[in-house]
Parts: structure tokens; sequence; C-alpha cells
């Protein structure tokens, strides 16, 4: 795959329907001007069919798709004129021309009517008639393919956000439009920064509950004991500190869609809750009486193998099954590297607009680097590396020394980049005056510690997370936010 030159194509890109050569049928009893007909319009390219008289005309132009007629009016059995009612019959958008050799007025108004474009009184300059042919044949190209490319962008608005043209991605895209159509509850599968989420919020934004809410809760991210009141709400005095009644995140997303995102987080009891919402549609706020009804279509996802947590007996088979109805899985970036430029691209174009740096291109050499990587981080990382390589680059165009270190062409392996050099001094505490932020300070602190224990730790998270004293939970959680893996 050469590299894209042009924006980012995305979804049912035009040229993958390029028009096949133009199809002419040439109706004349005259066999000599058949012939000539038949040697000089081949020779320009074009693919030509000929009959000897106008039921002739009439069968090929039932059997086979014809763009443009050249038919003589005057013939023995149908006149040109009846040939030419027929194959505007077949095809509206056909292109006729008319000869004839006694140009009169009644019948050149009835052709015209009908939608000749031209008219050839014999004999005529084949010349002309040759340039004819190619302006309105180019015309009608052009018609074709504003046609494809309207229908392109109306059915790829809404992922208009998600690129790829891999094969791998155009099931995706195909997928997410069939099953935006129903009601069926989806698992996504795939590794971290595949784009689990942009699918989750592609097939809620293309159903039926387009309008009603997209309510997102990430499982892992939350204290267990949180998740329950968080997603089912709870009533007032149900635990300690619940001074009011409070709404979940199921009732929030009635009639919408609710995505569950690292399911295979859940703990056995919310298991069996989620479990009996998805069988009957029912559930009870914490510490309530009252069943409540949820419309809702639900959407999970993961990154684990949530069969091999069955089978180690971490995740219920019957939830398991009622989840994985339609499953929908997103390849890692390295097994769809021809989606790695256009994604490049897309993500130029982003920072750039957003940093207000006129980068236009990619060298040839930095994408030589970006194809070769292994995207461990996927298109999260892609995003990550090309922001960077953005917010430094001096030039341009984006050189390979702008990209971040590790990706290099013998495919490093090692996404973590030291944030920092292990020496920065944060031990001062900086001065409390106007501008400071305390959030943004505390965020920096973090950062850098996580990234350090990662540094420390060869990349092993659980190990990271005991240096650092957090748990596992509160570590991928920081880790995640930060983009520290
Ligand atoms: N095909 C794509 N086109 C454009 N951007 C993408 C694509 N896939 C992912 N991204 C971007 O990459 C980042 C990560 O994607 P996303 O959050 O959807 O991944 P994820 O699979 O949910 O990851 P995780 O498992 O870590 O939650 C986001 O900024 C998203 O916009
Ligand atoms: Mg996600």
């Amino acid at each position: 795959m050469t590299m894209p030159t042009t924006s980012p194509r995305v979804l049912d890109a035009p040229s993958d329907e390029a028009p096949a050569r133009p199809r002419i049928l040439v109706v004349d009893d005259e066999p000599s001007m058949r012939d000539m007909l038949r040697i000089v319009l081949r020779r320009d390219g074009y693919d030509v069919m000929v009959a000897e008289n106008g039921r002739e005309a009439l069968g090929v132009l039932e059997r086979e798709r014809v763009d443009l007629l050249l038919s003589d009016i005057r013939m023995a059995d149908l006149s040109g004129v009846d040939v030419l009612r027929a194959a505007r019959q077949m095809n509206g958008d056909i292109v006729a021309f008319m000869m004839t050799a006694y140009a009169s007025t009644e019948t050149a108004v009835e052709a015209m009517r009908l939608g000749a474009v031209d008219y050839f009184t014999k004999p005529f300059s084949m010349d002309e008639l040759r340039l004819k042919v190619r302006q309105h044949v180019e015309a009608s190209r052009l018609k074709q393919e504003n046609v494809l490319l309207k229908r392109a962008l109306n059915t790829s608005h809404s992922f208009a956000n998600i690129i790829g043209r891999s094969e791998p991605m155009l099931a995706v895209f195909k997928m997410i439009e069939t099953i935006a159509r129903t009601n069926s509850t989806v698992l996504i599968t795939g590794e971290s920064g595949t784009g689990k989420d942009l699918v989750a919020r592609a097939v809620h934004y293309n159903s039926m509950r387009r309008d009603q809410p997209f309510v997102a809760l990430n499982c892992g991210a939350i204290p267990e004991t949180l998740l329950e009141s968080e997603l089912f709400g709870h009533m007032r005095g149900a635990f300690t500190g619940a001074d009011q009644n409070k709404k979940g995140l199921l009732e929030a997303a009635e009639r919408g869609t609710i995505f569950l995102d690292e399911i295979g987080e859940m703990n056995a009891s919310m298991q069996v809750k989620l479990l009996r919402v998805l069988q009957d549609r029912r559930f009870r706020r914490l510490g309530g009486t009252d069943e409540m009804r949820a419309d809702v279509r639900v959407i999970a996802a993961t990154n684990q193998e949530l069969p091999r947590l069955v089978a180690e007996g971490r995740f219920r088979e019957d939830l398991f099954y009622r989840i994985n109805v339609i499953g929908v899985h997103l390849p890692p970036l390295r097994d769809r590297t021809e989606d790695v430029p256009l994604l490049a691209e897309h993500f130029l174009a982003k920072f750039a607009g957003q940093m207000e740096k006129a980068i236009r291109a990619i060298s040839r050499e930095a994408y030589e680097r970006l194809m070769a990587y292994r995207w461990p981080g996927n298109v999260r990382e892609l995003e990550n590396a090309i922001e960077r390589a953005v917010a430094v680059e001096q030039a341009p165009t984006l050189l390979p020394e702008s990209l971040p270190p590790y990706v290099r062409p013998d495919g490093g392996g090692a996404m973590l980049e030291p944030v920092h050099d292990g020496s920065a001094g944060l031990s001062d505490f900086p001065a409390l005056q106007e501008g400071f932020d305390l959030e943004a300070r505390g965020e920096d602190f973090y950062r850098h510690y996580i990234g350090l224990a990662l540094e420390r730790s060869g990349g092993v998270q659980t190990r990271a997370a005991e240096l650092l004293g957090m748990s596992f939970r509160s570590f991928r959680y920081y880790a995640k936010k930060f983009n520290l893996r």
C-alpha cells in the first residue's frame, strides 16, 4: 500500500468502486457505419457492442449494461427513437446520440424530448463524434462519482472519527452498521487502545436510541464497594453516608445505552445482579424494595479474554453468554499496519490544528519507522506518539527524530518512555502564588512516580503498584489516565 497523499479516507471510499470501462451500444443497419464506429470507439478505450437493427438492440439492452447509446434513426424494423425509449426505461441515466441521413425536425424533437443529448446528420465528422462522446462519458462519470462520494459520506458520517481501511476494520464498520439496527447486547473485545470506546459510541449513535443517553461506566476504575450503588443507585440509609436517594447509571441510561467498560473487572456479586438485568430487565436500588424496569441496551467491553476468566472461575459462564450475544473484535494495530499511515495523518491533522502548527506531512523515514513499530499500545500509543512529535517538531514535515525514541525500526517494544529522568527535583514544593493549580501539580506528582515505578519494575504493573504502595486497581486507573504502561 502506498502512502496516502490525500486526506484520510474513511469507510466506503468511492475509489473502491472505480467505474468500469464505459460501454457503448452502436445501432445501425449500415454495416460500414457499424464497423467504422466500432473500430474508432474501441481505439478510444470503450467497450463497444453493435446491433444491426432495433430488435437486436433491445435484446442487448435487456442483457447488458449500456452507458451510451449511439443509434441510427431510420431502420427497417424499429426506429432509433423506439430504441431510445426502451433504453431509457432500462437505464434512466443513459447518454444517447442519434444519427440520421435525413434530418427531420420532427424526429429530432421527439428524440430530444426523450433525452437524446445530440443529433448527428450523416455524413458527420468522426472527430466531432469522438469528442462529444468523450465529453459526455466524462460528465456522467463525474456525476456517478459524486453520487458515490455522497453515499460514502452519508454512511461514514457517524463513524467519521473511526479511521481505517484495512479488511478487518471494514468488517468492523459493517458490523457496527448491522448491530446498530438491533437492540442486542454487544461485547467488544480487543487489546487496550484499539478503539473499543469509539466503537461502543458509534453503535449507540447509529442506533434508534441515538437521541437517548449514552452512559459509560468503567467497572475497573470504581472501587468494588461503590460499583453497585453507582450502577443501580441507592435509597437513603442504604449504607453509611447514603443520606439521600440516588439514581444509578442504569436509570440515567433509561431508553438509551449503558456501556460497561472493563466488564472483566466486575466482582461475583455484581455479576449476578447484572445477569438479572440482562435476563429480566429488572433491578433494585441498593436498600430499595421496589423492582425497577430497565429499558437499556447493554454494550460491554474488555481487553481480557473472558473465556479464560470463565475457565478460571472468575467470570460467570451464564453472564458471558448473555453478554456475548454479538461480539465485535478489534484487531491489534500491528495486524493492520495499512491503517497506520492513515491514522498517523489523521492525528497529525488533529494535533497540528490544536497546536496551531503548520506541519502538513510526515516524512518518508518517519513513515517507515511508524510502519515498522509493533504498537503494543495500539492506536492510543500511535496517537500519543504523533501528539508528542507534533509538539516538538520544528520543520514543516514530521521527521523521524521527532518521534519518541522507542519507535525504532527494530520494533523496539519498550512502550514505556521515561517520563522524567528520575532525578527531577520534585522534592521542593513550589510556592503558593497566583496561578497555582494544585490538581495539575498533584497529577505531575502521580505521573512522575508511576512512570518511575514502571521503569524500575521493567513495565510489570503489579510490581510497580507494589513499589508505590498502591492497590493494583488504583494503579491501573492512574497508569491509564496518564497513558503510562
Ligand atoms: N480507528 C481509530 N480511528 C481513530 N482514532 C482511534 C481509532 N481507534 C482508537 N482511536 C483513538 O485511540 C484512543 C484509544 O481508543 P479507545 O479509548 O477507544 O480504546 P479502548 O480499546 O477503549 O482502550 P482501553 O482498553 O485501554 O480502554 C482514543 O483516543 C481513540 O480516539
Ligand atoms: Mg476503553
